[in-house]
């Protein structure tokens, strides 16, 4: 067990974005880091099957030229083929990569039966050998995203002594069970005791939806100083700034709203054809981002409902005129989603 450091939340918070697969790859993350900004890193959604050889090109096309990323950014990778996350790892570090995330979380089905992401969780053993026969091998820093457990929230107790014995730079916990997928709340108190439990410093990720509740946690939490935000931030981009004491007036909101969304539009339509793959691709970000506005679930809904493109810009027009959500309001918004 480690001391316990005294200062409550000592310094200016460290912010890190959570990676969302479908959404925050490269044209969402520049786009936000351009338009918002506020963060520290953002951590790129996963990549899986590069292969135990040369990693081809298409997997890294969300992670290259690496100076074409506007925000610092940390690559991850999902599988326990030790030779295929050496490979990816070493892939990466050609491209001027000093991390690589390894994603020990992902919490669906086809992936977590495979004994990936937070299946292997109940399996601390399989763990141990694939870290001892990665960590050292890589060429750069090895960091860990991962969960309470796959099916019991105590499962984790008899990982964090095995993370105990690697050289990890980075150990993120998002504290719900695997069988929970993103549904029902974070155990704070859970990430409190693994806290108490883990040699390595931990990375609270989970529910962080407003500067209230970040408050909230960050009392229950006065040793933390380092936060992953997730849906907060797809729903409310401007949550990392008001963390940090940045406040915008609405119209200031509204135009870099504005400005986010015409970048991804613009993209989209640059590398999409069809018009239903391009609504479809903003409606997974308006999803999230509807409860930035008061009346989150009827924005959406109309948005949703958009079949052509001129549909749509009426509804995303009707939107931006919308008041903006305050804390109760992305708090109704949110659990709406985790329902
Ligand atoms: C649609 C979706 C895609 C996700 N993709 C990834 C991913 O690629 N890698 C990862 O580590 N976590 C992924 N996550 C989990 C989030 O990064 C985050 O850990 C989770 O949403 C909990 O944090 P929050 O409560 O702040 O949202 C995903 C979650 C969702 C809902």
């Amino acid at each position: 067990m480690k001391a316990s450091v005294s200062t409550p939340n000592a310094g200016t918070p460290i912010l890190l974005m959570a990676p969302f697969r479908g959404i925050t790859q490269k044209s969402w993350r520049n786009a936000y880091a351009r338009h918002f900004g506020g963060f520290n890193r953002m951590f790129a959604p996963f990549v899986t099957g590069v292969g135990t050889e040369t990693v081809s090109f298409k997997k890294l096309t969300d992670l290259v030229p690496k100076n074409a990323m506007v925000s610092p950014t940390v690559p991850q990778i999902i599988g326990t083929n030790p030779k295929e996350i050496i490979a990816f790892a070493k892939a990466i570090a050609e491209h001027g990569y000093t991390e690589l995330n390894w994603n020990l979380g992902c919490p669906f089905a086809r992936i977590a039966n495979k004994k990936r992401g937070c299946g292997i969780l109940p399996h601390p053993e399989m763990l141990e050998d694939i870290l001892s026969k990665t960590v050292h091998e890589i060429p750069i820093r090895l960091s860990i995203k991962t969960r309470l457990g796959y099916h019991h929230p105590d499962e984790i107790l008899k990982v964090l002594p095995v993370f105990d014995k690697f050289p990890l730079h980075e150990l993120i916990l998002h504290p719900r069970t695997g069988k929970m997928v993103y549904r029902g709340k974070a155990d704070v108190k859970a990430f409190a005791k693994c806290q108490k439990h883990s040699l390595h410093p931990l990375i609270y990720n989970g529910d962080i939806y407003s500067l209230t509740k970040f408050e909230n946690i960050s009392q229950q939490l006065p040793e933390q100083n380092t936060w992953m935000v997730g849906r907060g931030a797809l729903i409310n981009p401007f949550l990392p700034l008001q963390i940090r004491g940045i406040s915008l007036t609405d119209e200031e909101k509204r135009t870099r709203l504005e400005a986010f969304h015409f970048e991804l539009w613009h993209h989209t339509c640059e590398t999409q054809k069809h018009e239903s793959r391009i609504l479809g691709s903003m409606k997974a970000i308006w999803y999230y981002m509807a409860g930035v506005f008061a009346n989150g679930q009827k924005t959406f809904t109309k948005i949703k409902r958009a079949k052509t493109n001129t549909a749509y810009f009426e509804a995303v027009e009707a939107a931006f005129q919308n008041d903006f959500a305050n804390d109760d309001a992305l708090e109704t918004f949110f659990l709406q989603l985790t329902k």
